[in-house]
């Protein structure tokens, strides 16, 4: 039997998806109607289906596919390093060289202050493994009632216990008993939806004070840190505006709570810049990272770790009880390197910034876009899911307003 889909009939392919299988982020009984879209191949930037439609992947899979589908030397590497060593633990003192290899790259392609890497197999593996690094880094430093970490209303960190958690979902948090205690939530920097009468700059740093007030209400002792995305990605591609970010960086500053950047959607150049926080300007503790880390080719994932965090967790931490069968695993890193080979080789990042920004924001500057559009095509973006329906107000969900605001998004996030 075909595992591309050659053998069957898409009719063949829905009944037995129907019968078996259960997609993330799904309503089975309506896609049982619907019936599943079946990708068989993909090639550059277009994806194929059983029944012959090319489509253009705007989405680069599910915001992954940095280096476009069909990149041989992928293949390659991961074939190479299955026939090699196919899986070894990195527990028990053992490493493999694709682990260490990839470590000391992103050594390289990461900010300045960071050095470390701790490998996952997904963003929310990554976030996570945040979570429970931002604990142990207060407990070793004597001040284990700092455990409270701050985050934003529909924020989007993944979907473990952890993951859900820090994201601001109010529907996966309604399904699952969350968030888990010790996570506390502020306003997204949402300007169309919350900004009222004041300007873009006015309302960014009314938000990000939405975070000091959060501190003090708590009590400042007990804050240990703040995560959120430089671009809220899932949330809706939420583009804070430009005082966001500065005013975020001083209040974790004077209050000296860690920093944490989820990269998963940012980085690796969608800004145009490596990382989301190179765009916004901040200088996290932490960055978590997934996605195009692989490009997708690969289900892997990482939390970098800054020199003043790892410090104390290597000099004074002792073993760090966390893990996974799969951290570091051989194929996945060996995979990661040939991938950061083709963005560092092929400039994409650089391209991102020089080339394509000014084409979106040319392609942008035509299109009406007023607050009012924004507004409603917020509501109306996201997967099928329900949870942005309930978290903006709005009205209509037209296939139109939707690509009004993803080229919306795209442009004021270059231009911006
Ligand atoms: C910002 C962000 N963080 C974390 C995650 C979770 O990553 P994963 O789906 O690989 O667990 C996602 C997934 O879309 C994401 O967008």
């Amino acid at each position: 039997m075909s595992s591309s889909g050659s053998g069957r009939s898409t009719q063949e392919w829905q009944r037995l998806d129907a019968a078996h299988y259960l997609h993330p982020f799904t309503d089975h009984k309506q896609l049982a109607g619907a019936g599943a879209r079946i990708i068989t191949h993909a090639e550059g930037v277009y994806i194929y289906t059983s029944d012959g439609q090319k489509i253009l992947d705007g989405m680069a899979g599910l915001w992954c596919v940095a280096i476009g589908y069909g990149r041989r030397e992928l293949a390659e590497a991961a074939y190479r390093q299955m026939l090699e060593l196919p899986y070894y633990n990195n527990f028990f003192q053992c490493t493999t060289p694709p682990a260490i290899e990839l470590s000391a790259v992103l050594a390289e392609v990461t900010p300045a202050q960071f050095q470390h890497v701790f490998f996952t197999s997904s963003g929310s593996e990554a976030n996570d493994t945040l979570i429970r690094a931002i604990r142990r880094y207060w407990q070793l430093l004597d001040q284990p009632e700092r455990n409270v970490i701050i985050s934003r209303w529909n924020g989007y960190h993944g979907s473990t216990l952890g993951g859900a958690s820090l994201g601001g979902m109010k529907p996966m948090h309604e399904q699952g008993g969350l968030p888990i205690p010790g996570i506390e939530h502020i306003e997204q920097p949402y300007w169309f939806e919350n900004g009222g009468e004041l300007s873009p700059e006015e309302y960014g740093k009314r938000a990000a004070r939405a975070l000091e007030d959060k501190i003090e209400a708590l009590g400042a002792h007990r804050v240990a840190a703040f995560v959120a995305e430089p671009v809220q990605g899932a949330g809706g591609l939420i583009i804070p505006p430009a005082t966001y970010w500065p005013e975020i960086q001083r209040i974790c500053d004077d209050y000296g709570i860690l920093l944490a950047s989820d990269e998963v959607i940012c980085g690796f150049g969608r800004t145009g810049k490596w990382f989301g926080c190179e765009y916004v300007g901040s200088r996290p503790d932490f960055m978590t990272l997934a996605k195009a880390l692989s490009s997708g080719y690969q289900p892997i994932g990482g939390l970098m770790v800054s020199d003043r965090v790892a410090s104390v967790l290597i000099d004074k931490g002792g073993e760090f009880f966390h893990g996974f069968t799969y951290s570091g695993h051989p194929v996945a890193c060996a995979v990661a390197v040939a991938n950061l080979d083709i963005l560092r080789r092929e400039g994409i990042v650089a391209r991102v910034e020089r080339d394509t920004a000014p084409t979106w924001r040319a392609a942008g500057a035509s299109l009406p876009i007023t607050r009012w559009w924004a507004r409603r095509a917020v509501w109306a973006y996201s997967p099928p899911s329900s949870w942005c329906r309930k978290s903006h107000r709005g009205a209509s969900s037209s296939r139109v307003v939707r690509s009004v605001f993803v080229c919306a998004s795209v442009v004021r996030a270059m231009a911006w």
